[in-house]
């Protein structure tokens, strides 16, 4: 029992809801016997493209088969890509899978997003491209990345996985140039099981995208690339069309949630809550907090057991900043990355899925504030 006498229960980090509309859709493609990709995901696509305002989506079949196409399209072998030390690691793993090296920036202490600074101290004469990544549904500084990539004419390879729904200055940050990469994996904004999508309004790149998306195919068994097969099946477009047209009800409502946990826990002392760069409309993924374990008396590892006692799971994304990863060894010192790496030791996901009703929330800050030791 918590104090006060509301019972507990167990609040997973996050939680997929499908309902009826969901599985008549995927139903009505399984009794078609069409399972490949065909009609189903090209509507998809366009039903993605309009909804984030541009006009090319490509559908693949994970959001690292998004990053990877986008990089392959745009890189060469030797490029140097500027990637936040602070992300999941397919950010950074694909550049190196496709040839071209990654060269990682520190982050912002406020947004936990890539700081421009930094990104413009890591440029050299071989940088090619940045990717900014919108972590956990919170818009990286559009506008100041923009400045940089036009002054120093790199390419702008967006990393959305996590930001279905999110806007920067009224604009969906699906429809910033040069191209933007989705995930749908079953934790995102929205879901295909396995999936991804790569929105651009540019003709000439989704050409290339697509080519590339399936064995480089330009005519039947013709091969004009090193191509993969990356295709959407219309299974899995059926269920991401439904999930669409639920997007922005259900971004409303991680907002409302991220809303109530932010005001419920932003006097509590040792917990930091990450702010959204100016001109920025989240679409909250994951409610990510950074804690003070000095000033808690705690470690990160007995808050959240703390937490699991109370019923809340929670998580960390990511333990590790990207330099300190085994893959990417050499690449960088904790000096060279300070907050990420206070970060990666201090992060605590929260949970945020559309779902939770009032009680819950109620229970996570009841949980956070008597662990915290918070009045
Ligand atoms: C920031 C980021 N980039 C890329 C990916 C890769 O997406 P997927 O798991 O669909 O391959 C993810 C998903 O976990 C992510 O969170």
């Amino acid at each position: 029992m918590l104090s006060g006498g509301h019972s507990i229960r167990n609040i997973p980090i996050a939680q997929v809801r499908l309902d009826r509309r969901e599985l008549l859709a995927v139903e009505s493609v399984l009794r078609s016997g069409h399972l490949r990709q065909g009609t189903v995901t090209e509507d998809f696509e366009n039903r993605f493209a309009r909804a984030v305002g541009t006009r090319h989506a490509v559908a693949v079949n994970s959001g690292t088969a998004a990053l990877l196409l986008a990089y392959r399209a745009i890189l060469k072998a030797g490029d140097e890509v500027i990637v936040p030390d602070f992300t999941f690691a397919a950010t950074a793993t694909m550049v190196v899978a496709a040839g071209a090296t990654p060269v990682f920036a520190d982050v912002d202490p406020k947004t936990f997003n890539l700081n421009p600074k930094d990104v413009e101290r890591k440029i050299t004469r071989r940088t090619r491209a940045v990717v900014p990544v919108h972590l956990f549904g919170n818009p990286a500084d559009v506008r100041g990345l923009t400045v940089i990539a036009r002054r120093h004419k790199l390419r702008l390879i967006w990393d959305a996985a996590q930001a279905h729904g999110a806007r920067f200055r009224g604009t969906d940050v699906g429809a910033f140039p040069d191209v933007v990469c989705y995930s749908f994996y079953p934790s995102k904004n929205m879901t295909t099981g396995e999936g991804g999508m790569l929105t651009t309004s540019d003709a000439a790149l989704v050409g290339e995208l697509r080519l590339l998306r399936s064995h480089g195919e330009e005519s039947r068994y013709t091969h004009v690339r090193i191509g993969f097969n990356f295709r959407m099946t219309d299974v899995a477009a059926a269920l991401g069309r439904t999930q669409l047209a639920k997007l922005s009800s259900a971004v409303r409502r991680r907002r409302e949630n991220a809303a109530i946990l932010s005001r419920g826990l932003r006097d509590v002392r040792g917990l930091f809550i990450p702010k959204a760069s100016r001109g920025a409309t989240p679409a909250p993924n994951l409610f990510t907090v950074a804690i003070d374990p000095e000033r808690l008396e705690m470690s990160r590892d007995d808050f959240q057991n703390a937490l699991a006692r109370y019923g809340v799971a929670t998580a960390v994304h990511y333990p590790l900043p990207l330099h300190r990863q085994p893959i990417f060894t050499g690449k960088g010192s904790d000096a060279d990355f300070p907050v990420s790496t206070r970060l990666a030791a201090t992060v605590l996901s929260l949970p945020v899925y559309p779902d939770l009703t009032r009680n819950n929330l109620r229970q996570v800050i009841r949980a956070v504030r008597a662990v915290a030791r918070a009045r």
